[in-house]
C-alpha cells in the first residue's frame, strides 16, 4: 500500500492536526459511502474498482485491438475530465515521449482540449496521410471545444475513408443515454462505451474515458483497476492509520494555518501530466464558496531551477505534496574517469537514482527549513497496479476533503461562467440578453 509521510510537516501543525479532525473524517467517510453528502448522486467512483461493468471493459480490450491493428494513430478529443486523466497514465506508465516511442502501437494524441486554430490545424496536417481513429470523449456530449474539434476530424475522417469507413474509425465515450454525441452515436451507429451517470468527469480516469486510450497504447488496464481496488480496500476502512485520513487532514490542517497553495511535486517527468490531472480533480473539487487550497505542480528537479528560489524564501503560503516512486524501472550507473575532469569522481559507482534521491531529500530539508511543509506519498514501482492506487488514493482523499471542509466535491458551477460569456460573444442564440449586456459594458452575474 502507498505509504505518506507526515514528517516535513510536523513542525507546522498543532499536536492535534489528526485527532481533532478525525470526527470530521468520519462523517465526510459515512458520505462518500451512503452518497448522502452534497453532490452524493456523483459518488459512483467509490466502489467503482469493485463494481465496474467487466463485460465493457472486455469490450474496450477488444476494440483497442482494432484501432491498433487499423490506425497509426489514435486522436483522443475531449477536455478537463474527459481526457486528462487518460494523459496523465499514458504518460506515466509510458513515457512523455510516448510518440516517439511507442514503435508500432498508434501514437496517441489529445486535442479537443482548446480552441487553437494553429494547434487543430497542426495536428490535421499530421494526420492527413496517416490511418487514423478517433475516440471522442465527453460525458455532457455538449461542451463546445471536443464538439469543434470532432466536427472537424470527422470530416478528415469522412474525405479520406467515407462517411461509411469514417463510422468505423469513430469511438464516442458519452453518457449512455443523453446528450448530443450520444445521439450522433446513435444515428450515424458509431461503437460507444459510457461513462455512468454517477461518476463525474474528474473521477472518470477508469471508466472507459480512461481506458479505451490507455488500453490502445498497450497499457495493462486490468492491473490499474487490480491496483485502484486494492487500494479501495485499504482505504475505505476508518482510522487514523489510514494515508486518505491523514492526507486529507493534514493538509485541512496546514489551510487552517495559512498554506494556501499546494504543490505537487514528482522527481519523474513521467508525474507531469499526473499533475496536471491532480491539479483538476483537487482544484474543481475544493475551490468554491470562496475557499480551497490552490492547487499547482512542479516538476523536480527542472523547477528547482526556475521555481525553486520563490518555494524556497518567497511568500510562506505554500506546502508541497511530494510523490515518489522507491523501485527504479532503469539503472544509470555513473562511472566517470578517475582524471575526469568534470567533477563527478566522488559519484563513481552511483546510480543516478541514487542522485536524485538525494536531491528529494536534500530538497525536503531546505524547503521545510525555509517554512515549506513537506508530505510525501511513496509508492513503489511505476507500474499500472500502483498507477491505479496512486488514483484512487486522491480521488478518495479528494472525496474526504472535500467534505471536511464543508463544501461539495463533485460540482463544478464556476465553469459555467466564461461559457455563458463565451456564447454570448459568439452570438449563440438563445444568450442574446448576456450579449447585450457584455456590448454595453455591463457585467453579468454568473
Ligand atoms: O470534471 C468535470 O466534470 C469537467 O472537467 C468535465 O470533464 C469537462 O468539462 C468536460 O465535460 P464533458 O465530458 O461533458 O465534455
Amino acid at each position: 500500500m502507498l505509504q505518506f509521510d507526515v514528517t516535513h510537516a510536523l513542525p507546522f501543525l498543532p499536536a492535534n492536526w489528526l485527532s481533532s479532525r478525525l470526527d470530521g473524517l468520519t462523517e465526510a467517510r459515512r458520505l462518500l459511502e451512503d452518497g448522502s453528502g452534497l453532490g452524493g448522486e456523483f459518488t459512483g467512483w467509490v466502489d467503482l474498482p469493485r463494481s465496474y461493468d467487466r463485460e465493457e471493459v472486455q469490450r474496450v480490450l477488444q476494440t483497442a485491438r482494432i484501432i491498433r491493428r487499423q490506425s497509426q494513430a489514435l486522436v483522443v478529443i475531449g477536455i478537463g475530465g474527459s481526457y486528462l486523466g487518460a494523459r496523465a497514465l499514458l504518460e506515466l506508465l509510458t513515457s512523455p515521449n510516448y510518440n516517439l516511442l511507442c514503435g508500432t502501437s498508434p501514437q496517441v494524441f489529445f486535442t479537443g482540449n482548446n480552441l487553437s486554430s494553429d494547434a487543430l490545424t497542426e495536428l490535421l496536417d499530421y494526420l492527413r496521410d496517416k490511418d487514423f481513429s478517433v475516440n471522442v470523449v465527453s460525458k455532457s456530449g455538449t461542451t463546445t471545444e471536443p464538439a469543434i474539434a470532432f466536427l472537424l476530424f470527422r470530416q478528415l475522417l469522412e474525405e479520406k475513408y467515407g462517411r461509411e469507413g469514417a463510422r468505423d474509425r469513430i469511438f464516442a465515450t458519452t453518457d449512455r443515454e443523453e446528450g448530443t454525441l450520444r445521439a450522433l452515436a446513435n444515428q450515424e451507429g458509431y461503437a460507444t462505451f459510457s461513462i455512468p451517470r454517477d461518476i463525474g468527469g474528474r473521477y472518470s480516469v477508469l471508466t472507459p474515458a480512461g481506458l479505451l486510450p490507455l488500453a490502445v497504447a498497450g497499457v495493462d488496464i486490468r492491473g490499474i483497476l487490480d491496483g485502484a481496488r486494492s487500494a479501495m480496500t485499504a482505504l475505505r476502512r476508518p482510522g487514523q492509520e489510514n494515508p486518505a485520513w491523514q492526507y486529507a487532514a493534514a493538509r485541512n490542517a496546514l489551510y487552517a494555518q495559512g498554506k494556501n497553495i499546494e504543490l505537487l511535486a514528482g522527481y519523474e517527468p513521467h508525474l507531469r501530466a499526473f499533475g496536471e490531472w491532480w491539479k483538476q480533480l483537487f482544484g474543481e473539487s475544493e475551490g468554491k464558496d470562496g475557499q480551497g487550497v490552490f492547487p499547482a505542480s512542479v516538476e523536480f528537479t527542472t523547477d528547482l531551477h526556475s521555481m525553486g528560489q520563490y518555494i524556497q524564501e518567497g511568500a510562506r503560503d505554500l506546502f508541497e505534496t511530494v510523490v515518489r516512486f522507491t523501485v527504479p524501472q532503469s539503472s544509470c550507473l555513473l562511472d566517470p574517469h578517475p582524471e575526469d575532469p568534470s567533477g563527478l569522481g566522488y559519484l563513481r559507482g552511483r546510480d543516478l537514482r541514487f542522485v536524485n534521491e538525494q536531491a528529494r531529500r536534500g530538497t525536503a530539508l531546505a524547503h521545510a527549513a525555509g517554512g515549506v511543509p513537506n508530505l510525501l506519498l511513496t509508492a513503489g514501482e511505476r507500474t499500472p497496479f500502483w498507477a491505479g492506487q496512486l488514483v484512487y488514493f486522491f480521488q478518495y482523499a479528494c472525496g474526504l476533503s472535500g467534505y471536511l471542509s464543508g463544501v461539495n466535491p463533485f460540482n463544478q458551477p464556476g465553469v459555467e461562467a466564461y461559457k455563458a460569456n463565451m456564447f454570448a460573444l459568439l452570438g449563440k442564440p438563445g444568450w442574446e440578453a448576456r450579449r447585450q449586456a457584455l456590448l454595453a459594458g455591463q457585467t453579468p452575474k454568473g
